[in-house]
């Protein structure tokens, strides 16, 4: 089978949003939109990811604050600064990113974001919500790969959709959300018996796994629709995704890359969630 495989632009469908976005801010004014990022100074990956995210608030007008903690930080000291940030007026929206240091108690600290101003979605509230309806906000990655799969009018309803990873980030909220657009979902992890077997299932894969190019074109099911959330270096040290792209061309219907496809994304909903934040606190 020789199919044309269709690469999804992420970094394209972000700039629509990213405009949509922007203008959203300018009609706003005089009110302003406000994100405080709060990063404990560890790999240099992270803040990588900060500098991207602080670039995407300045090119719409979202006025970002970045408190850089050093390692020796407690779980204490984020949380006085949460508080501070809570009852901040100025601040719409609170990310702390993740991974934080081992020392440091990861729930307790998204536990005191407070949900009106959670806009990575990852506090209990907002995830309850993904199942019982009224979330304020929902994780971005997530949010992200619907978008892209509704961009590209790319069917959900019916399909089996496989998912390798179960992180409250990634792996649960998007199953609960492709679950509300009526895919059949599996959610697959390291205990997984079998996972060849589960992804040849797939019409729709999505790998979270942060193995570089761990799926080949001979694993996935012909037509399938590949989504790679991996961000990995190869054995090269070129930046790589949980998928073999060469491979699954000709096999796989659509793609995202790495870079270049969902990464763009979740920083463009992350700048609609910021957005959605500040209406919320008008
Ligand atoms: N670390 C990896 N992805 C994310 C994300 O989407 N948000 C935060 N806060 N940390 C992360």
């Amino acid at each position: 089978m020789n199919i044309e495989t269709k690469k999804i632009d992420g970094t394209k469908i972000a700039s629509i949003i990213k405009q949509e976005v922007k203008d959203a801010v300018e009609a706003m004014a005089p009110e302003t939109v406000g994100l405080s990022v709060i990063t404990v100074q560890t790999n240099s990956s992270a803040q990588i990811y900060i500098k991207n995210k602080q670039k995407a608030c300045d090119y719409v007008g979202i006025k970002s604050q970045i408190y850089t903690l050093d390692e020796s930080s407690t779980t204490n000291n984020v949380l006085e600064l949460i508080e501070v940030l809570n009852d901040s007026h100025s601040v719409d929206g609170i990310l702390v990113q993740l991974p934080l240091p081992k020392h440091m108690d990861q729930s307790t600290i998204i536990a005191a974001i407070s949900p009106s101003k959670d806009v990575d979605g990852f506090s209990k509230e907002n995830l309850a919500g993904l199942i019982a309806g009224g979330s304020s906000f929902e994780s971005c990655t997530p949010l992200g790969i619907m978008a892209l799969l509704k961009h590209e009018n790319i069917e959900i309803a019916g399909k089996k959709c496989v998912i390798i990873g179960r992180s409250n980030i990634v792996g649960k909220p998007l199953a609960l959300m492709l679950l509300n657009e009526d895919a059949t979902v599996c959610i697959c992890h390291s205990k997984t018996v079998n996972l060849a077997n589960e992804i040849k299932t797939a019409d729709i894969l999505i790998s979270a796994v942060g193995k570089a190019k761990f799926i080949t074109g001979a694993m996935i099911k012909p037509k399938a629709v590949v989504i790679d959330v991996g961000i990995t270096h190869d054995e090269n040290g070129k930046l790589c995704g949980d998928v073999d792209f060469d491979s699954c061309l000709g096999i796989a219907e659509y793609i995202t890359p790495v870079p270049g496809g969902v990464g763009p994304m979740t920083i463009a909903m992350l700048l609609k969630n910021c957005v959605r934040a500040a209406q919320l606190h008008v």
